[in-house]
Order: C-alpha cells, then structure tokens, then sequence
C-alpha cells in the first residue's frame, strides 16, 4: 500500500510562534507543510504570500505543499518557486489555460498540483491526467479553515482514485477541508494518498498529539502514546 502522508496547514497557526508550530508538528511526523495562499478575489479571504514561503523554507526542512487560491496564478508561480516551493497547486477554476499553467510549474523544476472546487467535476482533468504529479479534491468551499468536511465529496475521491490508477498515475491525491480524526479515516479509505489538516492540528491544544491521532485514523490503529 503507498504510504499516506499528512500535511499540516499553517493557515490555523499562531503567526506569532510560527517556527515552534511548524517544529512541533515536522517532530510529530508531518510529511509536508500546506501553505494556504488566498488572494481575496478567487476566495473572499486574504492570507499570505512568497515571503511567508520564502520564510518557511529557511526554517523547515519539510517540503511546502502550496496551495495557490488566487485568479490568474501563472502572475506568481516563478515567485513562488523562488521563494522554496516544492508542490504548487493551481485551482482549475482560477486559470484559463490550465494545460500552460500546468507547463509553466514544471518549467520552473516543480510538482504541480490542480485543485478543484466541490461542484467542479473531475472531467476537468481528463486531457492532462499525464502532466499532474497532485490531484487536491477539496472537501470545503476554499477560504476558510475550520468548516465542516463535505461527506458528498467521499464518491468524488473515489472516482479520482479509480481514475488515477486506471491511467497509472503516481500524482498524489489530496483531500484538504475538514479533516481531523474522524473525517481522516473515511477520506483514507476513499483513496486519498495526502491528508491537509488545519483546525484540527493548529486549533488542538497539542498540535504533536493532533497529528499523531490523525496518523492514527489513517492508518487505523490507535495513538502512539495513549
Ligand atoms: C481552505 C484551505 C484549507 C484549510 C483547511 O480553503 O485550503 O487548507 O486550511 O482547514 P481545516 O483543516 O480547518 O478545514
Ligand atoms: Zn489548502
């Protein structure tokens, strides 16, 4: 089975001890650290840009899984690529010419990503299936953390996963909104390689813990150290 990995979303952090979280959470055995970036115009929420990235890349050696909810990001990919991305992820709502955008990460030496909105349909995808190294289904309306996981999005990464593996695509799939450790299981089982978590890791009182017990879920054991 391909090992499943954890992605904290800093998006839930105290800002204020950023680096203590983000250690916190790398100790505990996050695999990678998700970096919401919001425009307020693709999503009605401002948050951070390269320099939060360039920020993080000199502070943590996890990889930075970015996740770029902005219109027209192909304005931003080589500043972000310069700031220390590994993984950059494009709505496919927020580019007219995905198939470029696609080219144009890649050009840049990084994994790309397509993230697509609760009502966007995977067919979406069906003429660059071959060119996506990340498949981000999103489980909440973007924007916010702290909303409540769309169980009708469980078919939704069912069919990804069907569809992934009939192509033998090794692309990651993501699931990101509303995940702790109730919500990891049924995600897991519907297919999904990579888990986002914000609330339920930053918004615990014990960000370690929170991401061991997400852990747990994944795998279906129980915490180590409970
Ligand atoms: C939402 C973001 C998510 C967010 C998840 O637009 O893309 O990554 O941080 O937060 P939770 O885990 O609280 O739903
Ligand atoms: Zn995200």
């Amino acid at each position: 089975m391909r090992r499943k990995l954890i992605a904290p979303s800093i998006l839930s952090a105290d800002f204020a001890c950023l680096q203590t979280q983000v250690d916190q959470v790398a100790r505990a055995g996050a695999d990678l650290l998700h970096v919401d970036v919001m425009d307020g115009v693709f999503v009605p929420n401002i948050t951070m840009g390269p320099a939060v990235v360039a920020t993080l890349a000199r502070t943590t050696s996890l990889p930075l899984d970015v996740h770029l909810m902005i219109t027209d990001p192909d304005r931003y990919l080589a500043a972000f690529a310069e700031a220390g991305a590994a993984y950059l992820t494009v709505h496919a709502e927020a580019t007219a010419h995905l198939y470029r955008t696609l080219e144009n990460i890649h050009r840049l030496g990084l994994k790309a990503g397509v993230a697509l909105n609760p009502a966007t349909g995977l067919q979406t995808l069906e003429w660059v299936w071959d060119r996506v190294d990340l498949v981000l289904i999103m489980t909440v309306e973007p924007g916010f953390g702290g909303q409540e996981f769309i169980a009708g999005m469980l078919p939704k990464i069912r069919a990804a996963r069907a569809r992934l593996d009939q192509v033998s695509s090794s692309a990651l799939l993501e699931v990101d909104g509303g995940i702790n450790a109730r919500t990891a299981g049924l995600a897991c089982e519907a297919g999904a390689d990579v888990l986002v978590a914000g609330s339920a890791i930053f918004g615990a009182g014990d960000a370690a813990a929170a991401v061991r017990a997400i852990r747990a879920a994944m795998t279906g054991t129980s915490p180590a150290g409970t």
